[in-house]
């Protein structure tokens, strides 16, 4: 193992816990990444190297998972990532028009950041909420049923409010239509960043709670 900067003490304890639930190290990589965008903000260099030292894999091991997967972000992004979906049930219901109105709000295209790094819309392949088409994440907090005048509102409100924290089901109350359905597990951690906000090692925590 060579000698990576540490991260927090809370990460690094959620690192080993995390770790601990698996037979082989490595396969805690994946949640690892998680954590290292928790602690940057994004997927840094850094972070990467931190993982693989933590489960005894190559710097480039990591990586290539890492730049498999468009969750993981390799660069920093805005303060929020707005995540619209384009795939079948929300391009049919509008999905395209809800994009449009979140790039004219944001003043940039998807996949780039405005100018304040405040908003950063990004269109997504289906993110399993079709019954509530068109969706939205923002930090993967998710908002069904939208309509490009409540997106428009919804970015205008992430820009004026900038919330530490944002609750899914809140933001569904405040722009949100109609819900595919109630869904079966409260999950009660708010996003903080452009990242998910669940636990890293899955629903578990949820279900516990419960
Ligand atoms: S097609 Fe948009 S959530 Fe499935």
């Amino acid at each position: 193992m060579t000698d990576t900067a540490r991260w927090s003490e809370e990460s690094e304890a959620l690192a080993e816990s995390v770790m601990a639930k698996y037979p082989q190290k490595r396969s805690a990589l994946m949640p690892l990444l998680y954590i290292a965008m928790r602690e940057d903000g994004y997927l840094s260099e850094a972070g990467m190297r931190r993982v693989a030292d933590l489960v005894d894999l190559e710097p480039a091991q990591v990586s290539s998972v890492a730049s498999f997967y468009t969750m993981y972000k390799l660069e920093p992004v805005g303060k929020y990532l707005v995540s619209v979906c384009t795939s079948i049930s929300c391009w049919l219901l509008g999905g395209d028009e809800v994009l449009e109105a979140v790039e004219a709000s944001a003043g940039v295209p998807s996949g780039e950041t405005d100018e304040s790094g405040v908003i950063s819309p990004e269109h997504v392949e289906c993110i399993g909420a079709c019954g509530g088409a068109p969706a939205v994440q923002v930090n993967y907090e998710l908002i069904e049923g939208l309509t490009p005048k409540k997106a428009t509102e919804l970015v205008e409100w992430l820009n004026a409010a900038q919330p530490a924290t944002l609750n899914g089901d809140e933001m569904q109350a405040l722009f949100g239509g109609e819900r595919s359905f109630d869904w079966a597990i409260n999950e009660t951690n708010d996003a903080t960043g452009p990242y998910p906000a669940f636990q890293p090692h899955g629903t578990i925590a949820a279900l516990d709670r419960s």
